[in-house]
């Protein structure tokens, strides 16, 4: 039910449509039965700031940003939370007085996933595969949570040596090594915990892995695959015949929203039995948009 008090909540992206978050924002407001609705809003690269200002006038509590406006919104906030400065994109916006504080809700879903899936970092040498905007979320995740060594592997090293320089700068410590993709044979010989953020094996590409080379995966103990389709992907499956332990990118997909969804309202909490509803309506949504 709408009513004068309730409160309201969108994402800005371009193109829009083909969202789901709408679908489960709304669901975990009806399951926590908090009045807020969620709306899709499609929003020009010229016009972030424009978005961003009559938001805040029309008294939105929160929104999400996405592609291409995460790093464009930045310069309209108020505030930044530590981690989305140190990485340099914001994915949630929530209302503070005289504007909004920006968030990187995509780290702490990340975060939470490896978490459930008990993984911890703490003292471990990773491997990140890939260098872009996924990566940087996740090597500042994985320099936080204290490991021990960060090697790149990535097709261009040069993008990897800026996102290392980066990391190292950030965390003020020489934790992140730039390596090329084919340089996986001079890591050290130890037992890793990988994060995979290239977009290769990602439906409908789904045949092929970043490196196809067996032999590397019997370095890796336990992974993540950042992408969510599909499900398992050729990336999984090799950790996996090479009797490691690998996770995707569903979960981390699903906390991203969760997470926010709990900064714009806060004391309200997801329980886990939304959490799996909130999981079978992607599996189902995805299915859907494939078929
Ligand atoms: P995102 O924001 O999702 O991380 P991105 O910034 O486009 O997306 O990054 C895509 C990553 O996948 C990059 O690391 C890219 O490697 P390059 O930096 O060398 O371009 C990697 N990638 C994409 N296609 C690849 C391929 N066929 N082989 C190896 N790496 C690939």
């Amino acid at each position: 039910m709408i009513d004068g008090r309730t409160k309201v909540c969108g994402i800005i992206a371009n193109p829009v449509e083909h969202t789901m978050s709408p679908l489960l924002q709304n669901l975990y407001a009806e399951r926590t039965g908090v009045n807020v609705i969620y709306v899709p809003f499609k929003v020009e690269s010229q016009d972030v700031e424009a978005a961003v200002r009559g938001a805040y006038a029309m008294n939105l509590v929160g929104m999400n940003v996405t592609v291409p406006h995460k790093q464009a919104v930045m310069k309209y906030l108020k505030e930044m939370d530590e981690n989305a400065m140190a990485i340099g994109a914001v994915n949630t916006l929530v209302r503070i007085d005289g504007g909004y504080k920006g968030y990187n809700t995509d780290a702490l879903g990340l975060l939470r996933s490896m978490k459930e899936a008990g993984i911890t970092v703490r003292n471990r040498p990773c491997i990140l595969l890939g260098a872009g905007g996924a990566a940087k979320a996740a090597a500042y995740t994985l320099a936080m949570e204290g490991a021990s060594a960060i090697y790149n592997l990535n097709r261009n090293p040069e993008r990897g040596q800026d996102l290392a320089n980066d990391i190292n700068q950030v965390t003020g410590r020489d934790i992140m090594k730039a390596m090329a993709l084919l340089d996986y044979k001079k890591l050290p010989a130890e037992r890793y915990l990988a994060v995979q953020t290239t977009s290769v094996g990602m439906y409908p590409d789904i045949n092929g892995a970043v490196i196809e080379d067996r032999e590397f995966y019997r370095l890796i103990e336990q992974a993540v695959d950042v992408i969510y389709t599909p499900a398992k992907t050729r990336f999984m499956s090799y950790v996996e015949a090479a009797g490691g332990q690998a996770t995707g990118g569903l979960d981390m997909l699903l906390y991203q929203g969760v997470i926010a969804y709990e900064l714009w309202n806060p004391g309200v909490k997801v329980e886990q039995a939304v959490l799996n509803e909130a999981r079978e309506l992607i599996k189902k949504q995805l299915k859907e948009s494939r078929s």
